[in-house]
């Protein structure tokens, strides 16, 4: 095979076979492909696209670059869940003790914060001393004896994908539906799990801007998520203003297990108990949705998920007497207000700005290397729609820095608007994308 053919195929718009896709994906990430031929490739899928088959395909090829977890050695039916990254975004964080907490195996890897969405690991290591670095066999032992792991993604993790991100990013080909979709499902299906729940965020503060573009995505994840014999479903939920009112890492993690004990925010809560309820749907532990819902408000209220919190935190060598002592939670040294700036309505909140603060604060990543300070934050007090009066706080910005802190003031101050007119309420599941195979 020639990979000058491949490209001369894909520009004229035919089909690739699955051979023709398996070779080009396995000889790129030997090197034998040089970088100048898949970008050109790539190019080419960005004006000819790709079929469903092909889609599927390339996932499969690339899921099979690297490494990819054997979970026949847990019990049960093992659930995972992906979020396209947003800002607030702690759903794991309270989602994976329920679902555990009922029963259902949670095998899930997770990554860290970049730019202004944040990372669960990040989050994670709150908690003094908890580490996401398992080898293979803790992590399928604490899923076996506590029905939750959550690791850092291998680095042999669909290499793959990696080397042909990387060169996206750098070509202008990151914007192809299929391109993104087996990109991020390649490395979901490494990961073993027979039930995958996507949640696809649309607005300002997510990768998708327009809700058309996240309905795409979400659908062709979850065709491949079929196609790879998974069961998969997908939430599109809304990123036009944080979600919860938390926005930093500790602070997040506090905003969790609030929601653990039966306080969190009703937009996060909404969140939580739409992808719960379809993990317990798809693993069979529930008939039906409602049904589940109950099963999870029930967990929250008698105290097994926070329990379950508090036992996946120890079992990962972290510190879990801060789940019943929040006040531990290292804190910021300064707290800045921020006032509106007349009476009115809070018409929106733009969900980047406010990432971005966090970022100016130090609580996120402008790259890779950046070290995170997990102290400070931003506590949204007035969300989209509730009524302010001129010079009352609609934000807490937690820093240790005046500079920053100042800064951040103003960033946040800009992300509100404000106005005379009502805001209609949006919902925050915004669709839903079913297949059950
Ligand atoms: N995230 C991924 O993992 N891959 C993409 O292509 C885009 C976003």
């Amino acid at each position: 095979m020639r990979m000058y053919d491949l490209i001369e195929k894909k520009k004229t718009g035919k089909v690739l076979s699955s051979e023709e896709i398996r070779w080009m994906v396995l000889s790129y990430t030997k090197g034998e492909i040089p970088d100048y031929q898949m970008s050109a490739m790539t190019m080419a899928i960005c004006f000819q696209g790709l079929n469903e088959k092909e889609t599927l395909d390339l996932t499969l090829a690339m899921r099979d670059s690297g490494d990819c977890m054997d979970l026949s050695g847990i019990q049960g039916i093992k659930a995972d869940k992906h979020s396209t990254g947003g800002v607030g975004d702690k759903t794991s964080l309270a989602l994976a003790p329920i679902i555990a907490a009922l029963g259902i195996p949670m095998a899930k890897m997770a990554g860290r914060g970049l730019g202004h969405t944040g990372g669960t690991i990040d989050k994670l290591e709150c908690f003094p001393g908890f580490t996401t670095a398992l080898s293979e066999e803790s992590f399928i032992e604490n899923v076996n004896t506590i029905k939750i792991a959550i690791a850092g993604q291998t680095a042999n993790l669909a290499p793959a994908d990696k080397k042909l991100y990387a060169l996206r990013d750098v070509t202008a080909t990151v914007d192809q539906m299929s391109l993104i979709a087996s990109s991020i499902m390649s490395k979901k299906l490494a990961c073993g799990s027979d039930v995958i729940v996507l949640d696809v965020k649309t607005g300002s503060g997510a990768f998708m801007k327009k809700r058309e573009d996240a309905k795409a995505l979400a659908e062709a994840m979850v065709r491949i998520g079929i196609g790879a014999g998974k069961k998969t479903s997908a939430i599109i939920t809304d990123m036009d203003q944080p979600l919860g009112n938390a926005v930093g890492n500790s602070i997040e993690v506090i905003e969790a297990i609030e929601a653990l004990s039966g306080r969190g925010p009703e937009d996060f809560m909404e969140v939580v108990y739409a992808l719960g309820s379809k993990i317990l749907v798809l693993s069979g532990a529930a008939r039906q949705e409602p049904e589940a819902r109950q099963m999870m408000q029930e967990c929250i209220a008698c105290g097994a998920a926070k329990q379950k919190l508090a036992e996946f935190v120890k079992a990962q060598g972290g510190d879990a007497s801060y789940v019943f002592d929040t006040d531990k939670f290292e804190k910021a040294d300064e707290t800045f207000l921020v006032c509106a700036t007349q009476d009115g309505y809070v018409q929106s909140i733009e969900a980047k700005a406010i990432g971005t603060a966090c970022m100016t604060l130090g609580g996120g990543r402008e790259t890779k290397d950046d070290v995170i300070d997990p102290a400070v934050g931003i506590y949204l007090v007035k969300k989209r729609g509730d009524f302010v009066q001129k010079g009352e706080p609609v934000a807490y910005i937690y820093a240790n820095s005046k500079e920053k802190g100042d800064a951040a003031v103003w960033q946040v101050l800009n992300a509100y608007s404000f106005g005379e007119k009502e805001v209609e309420s949006v919902p925050i599941v915004k669709e839903i994308i079913d297949g059950v195979i």
